[in-house]
């Protein structure tokens, strides 16, 4: 029985993969579709790597055929993919474009069809342009945009879809989009705006979630996709593990990384103490009202995990940073903040489900990479398998220690188009040949599909 539960995962642990609509879509306007923030981006010159856009990316919306057979090869239990709200609702809100609610339609179909359950992200970035030309997220009226947006699609797709997370990532909503100006919109805004922005998004999650559970035809879980910095103890030691805990909790960055900002008020219906003092001077107007659509309940927590960073204990027990604790030259992907960690998701695993009290699903984790085409014609990614077994492995540790965790999506499905780095590296399980389109599973995605079909028990 010991040896079972070390080797395999819980009978019904999910095993997933992840894209999102602006990375892998392209199209980006077929069919009807309205521009997002993200193509009026990356078409202005200077703000991208070589200035690369994903106008066509990995032409998944007239390949997903294709994308779904590779899913149904790979035996992935679900995939995870967002919808592109200005394919929907071309200018954000009013009518319906029939050929975009069509296309996720046949996807969905599709994805049933080959054994794969959808979940889907409502919002992965790519705001429609009309929607930002109004203030976007700086006007309190994207609360009702959003809800409206998400009873359409809950309405149409409710039937099929039971798995849904309203947002992806607000940190870098807010922190990337509006505060340092590095993603779409490319804005530099003050704290104060930044903080605002930010709470009419929990506002608008709190919304979607209620328009969510209204549409739904069949049970429905729900929740919004986070990510943080993960914070390791130096060392396993009492004192090591509470600095750290006390870390990830804290809340005084202007920066917006702080996990409890957000999840803070999504589940436990108020603003962490430590924030509201230390922002105390931006803070936009806060009602209890407010606190009440927020706090909706959430039937799980979803997080994107892909590196750490140590805390240890310094003097009365306060959090100390360990800069360069992991050393020169030590393993990590193609940049710099993507260090190897395998122990982060062990710890955020551990530290949220014990405060939040919810069970957890990791939504992303990946690695990215320079992947080729070799001579013999496979791609040979030995670096990602490490990575990802590695993670896996700490990813059981937290379940053999009791803290809820129910499944793993990789990130990502296929090569695509990485924000402000554009095609410069490679996430997928399957590489992609932009220039032909053609799809080449790499060797982790025969790794991927073992671990799969063994449970984890092959790790
Ligand atoms: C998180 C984001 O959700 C995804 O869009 C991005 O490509 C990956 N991290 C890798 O950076």
């Amino acid at each position: 029985m010991k040896t079972a539960l070390k080797t395999a995962f819980p009978e019904n642990f999910v095993w997933g993969a992840a894209t999102s609509a602006y990375q892998i879509e392209g199209a980006w306007d077929a069919d009807g579709k309205g521009p997002s923030i993200w193509d009026a981006f990356t078409h202005e010159p200077g703000r991208i790597f070589e200035d690369q856009n994903a106008d066509v990316a990995c032409d998944h919306y007239h390949r997903w055929r294709e994308d779904v057979a590779l899913m149904r090869e790979l035996g992935l239990g679900a995939y995870r993919f967002s919808l592109s709200w200005s394919r929907i609702l071309p200018s954000g809100a009013g009518v319906a474009n029939e050929k975009g609610m069509a296309f996720y339609d046949a996807l969905i179909d599709a994805l049933l069809e080959a054994g794969v359950t959808p979940w889907v992200t409502l919002y992965h970035w790519d705001l429609p342009l009309a929607l930002q030309r109004k203030g976007g997220f700086l006007n309190r009226d994207i609360v009702e945009w959003f809800g409206d947006y998400a009873a359409l699609v809950a309405g149409r797709f409710g039937d099929r879809v039971g798995h849904w997370m309203t947002f992806n990532e607000p940190p870098v909503i807010i922190g990337f989009g509006h505060q340092r100006g590095q993603n779409a919109p490319g804005l530099r805004l003050a704290f104060a705006d930044c903080l605002l922005g930010a709470h009419h998004l929990l506002l608008a999650h709190g919304r979607g979630v209620q328009a969510l559970r209204a549409g739904a035809r069949i049970p429905a879980r729900i929740s919004i996709a986070h990510t943080s910095r993960e914070r390791i103890p130096m060392e396993e030691t009492l004192e090591h593990v509470e600095a750290a805990r006390r870390d990830y909790f804290s809340c005084r960055q202007r920066n917006f990384w702080d996990l409890a900002w957000w999840a803070d008020p999504v589940v436990f219906g108020r603003y962490p103490e430590e924030g509201l003092k230390a922002f105390a001077a931006d803070l936009p107007p806060i009602t209890d009202a407010d606190m009440a659509l927020i706090s909706q309940p959430v039937d799980f927590l979803a997080y994107n995990c892909y590196s750490g960073w140590p805390v240890r204990a310094g003097a009365g027990g306060a959090p100390e940073d360990v800069p360069g604790a992991w050393g020169p030259g030590n393993p990590r992907g193609t940049r710099p903040w993507l260090s190897i960690v395998p122990e982060a998701p062990y710890w955020a695993a551990r530290f949220q489900t014990e405060r939040y009290k919810l069970p957890l699903v990791f939504t992303e984790n990946g690695f990215n990479n320079i992947d080729f085409v070799h001579h013999d014609g496979g791609v040979h990614d030995p670096q990602r398998m490490d990575c990802a077994s590695g993670y896996l492995r700490s990813i059981r540790r937290a379940i053999n220690e009791g803290h809820p965790v129910q499944g793993y999506f990789h990130w990502s499905l296929l090569d695509n188009f990485e924000w402000s780095d554009g095609f410069s590296e490679r996430f997928g399980l399957v590489h992609v040949d932009y220039r032909t389109q053609k799809r080449t599973p790499k060797d982790s995605f025969a790794w991927y599909a073992g671990v799969i079909r063994t449970n984890g028990a092959s790790l």
